[in-house]
């Protein structure tokens, strides 16, 4: 058969082979089978030219291996023999020893000096580089005028598939980007926890580049929902907002990253920075409108405590505003342990605590006060009605009680104990104040539990609230 036909045949062969899929790696590998099969040859090298990096990158082989899990063998247009044809676009054809020429270019991870002859070509797409390739055989071999023509016609006519490929792969990659960000935008979106986004940008980093690994670094060094193992290889993209770096994603794969994962890895990590901010401005926003709510309801607890003082009747004014100033700072001092502790709750045994000192000092006793305090926290509102309830009655067990004062904090099957004893005769019922109808209102209203203030050897005021 005519060499002319047998070419014809190999070139529409190679071409419908290599036109069959969109998948670039496949188109890629048919390629190099296609075309070692077209001339007869013991191998082929299948190179892409890499813009950015203005590199020729081996993508696919026939004939040799290339190690997976190393560097991608690549060269510069006008680097090397392949190279070279790259940069002329033209065919560059050495019979043997081709290893021996000064243009070769030898790769560690390549094993290549057992090929004699090479015959490489561009790979053209509308002018345009595209890619190189190349054929090689172990004996010298002369390759004929028609036959490096069958090879250039062969490469001129799958540069066009291997552009579909790319432009294909890339249109899938911007979809699964578009998916990964609407994942996260939906999660962040969805979500009023900041925890719940983090943990949602976290899974859909892993999935995006099939990481075997992923995790947000916080700004504090904080390891924020870590999923999966570390791999091989890691990747840290900057959280960036408004220019400052407010944390960082971290990704692990056991095989190198890809630009464009890189690409995707890095607008992940601007949508994370966003709800990032986004969730720690609501946060913000929620914190400073439970606030601004809290002081509103102690400014009113206050002014409801002075009303009260301000209806009692014969007492004297001094020590009225007095006792008003002790309440007002019992109330204070929970928002300082609030503060402190950062937690929604307070530790009472601190409070209450912290409460003797202040009332101690403030009313200048010098009667023996102990306390056997159990750890016990309770939420925020409630331990504000706990410390005008304790001030209350501490303050009667140091102004009308006598002898040493006895505090006592504890657990009683679920229920909290405070108890607060003196060791006078208690209460003669002669003088009705304002500090035990706001004990009283408190135990009931906020505590929802009981109030006791039994005279026995001695005078013990006791509440009992569910914990
Ligand atoms: N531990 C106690 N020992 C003896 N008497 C007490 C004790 N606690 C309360 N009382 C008596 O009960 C009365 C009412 O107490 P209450 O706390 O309501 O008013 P107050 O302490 O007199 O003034 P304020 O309204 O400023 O507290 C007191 O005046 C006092 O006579
Ligand atoms: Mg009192």
């Amino acid at each position: 058969m005519e060499a002319t036909e047998r070419h014809l045949r190999l070139l529409t062969e190679t071409i419908a082979a290599v036109n069959s899929t969109l998948d670039l790696e496949e188109v890629l590998h048919l390629v190099a089978t296609k075309v070692a099969h077209a001339l007869e040859a013991d191998a082929c090298f299948v190179y892409l030219y890499d813009e950015r990096s203005d590199e020729l990158v081996l993508r696919a082989t026939h004939g040799t291996p290339i190690d997976a899990m190393t560097r991608r063998p690549r060269m510069r247009p006008g680097e090397g023999i392949t190279g070279s044809a790259a940069a002329e676009r033209a065919p560059v054809m050495l019979p043997a020893k081709a290893h021996l020429d000064p243009r070769f270019k030898e790769f560690p991870n390549l094993r290549e000096e057992q090929y004699e002859s090479i015959l490489a070509v561009p790979i053209l797409a509308r002018e345009k580089l595209a890619g190189a390739l190349n054929v090689r055989t172990l004996r010298p071999r002369e390759f004929r005028p028609e036959e490096i023509e069958l090879l250039q016609a062969i490469a001129d006519q799958v540069a066009q598939s291997i552009v579909h490929a790319q432009l294909y792969a890339q249109a899938q990659r911007r979809v699964a980007e578009l998916e990964a960000l609407a994942k996260i935008s939906e999660a962040v979106s969805e979500s009023l926890y900041l925890e719940e986004s983090l943990e949602a940008i976290v899974k859909t980093t892993m999935d995006a580049v099939q990481a075997t690994g992923a995790a947000l670094v916080l700004e504090d060094g904080r390891i924020a929902w870590p999923e999966g193992r570390a791999g091989a290889y890691a990747v840290r993209t900057p959280l960036r907002w408004k220019r400052r770096q407010i944390g960082e994603l971290v990704a692990d794969k056991d095989a190198p990253f890809t630009d464009d994962e890189r690409a995707l890895l890095e607008a992940i990590a601007h949508h994370a920075a966003v709800a990032l901010e986004h969730g720690r401005a609501v946060m913000r926003g929620v914190l400073a409108q439970e606030i601004h709510h809290r002081v509103k309801n102690n400014l009113q607890t206050v002014a409801s405590l002075l009303r009260l003082q301000a209806r009692a009747e014969d007492v004297d004014p001094r020590e009225a505003l007095e006792h008003s100033v002790n309440r007002i700072l019992a109330i204070a001092a929970v928002h300082e342990a609030l503060t402190e502790q950062r937690e929604e709750d307070v530790e009472l045994a601190e409070l209450i605590d912290r409460l003797r000192a202040m009332l101690v000092q403030g009313l200048g006793s010098d009667r023996e006060v102990a306390a056997r305090l159990e750890q016990v926290s309770l939420a925020g509102n409630r331990a504000t009605a706990l410390a005008l309830v304790f001030s209350e009655l501490l303050q009667n067990a140091l102004e009308h009680g006598e002898g040493a004062v006895q505090i006592e904090l504890s657990r009683r099957d679920g229920d909290i104990v405070l108890a607060i004893a003196d060791e006078g005769p208690g209460p003669d019922g002669s003088h009705v104040g304002t500090g035990l109808s706001i004990v009283r209102a408190l135990v009931g209203d906020e505590l929802h539990g009981t109030f006791e203030l039994r005279s026995d050897g001695g005078t013990r005021a006791e509440v009992v609230f569910p914990a």
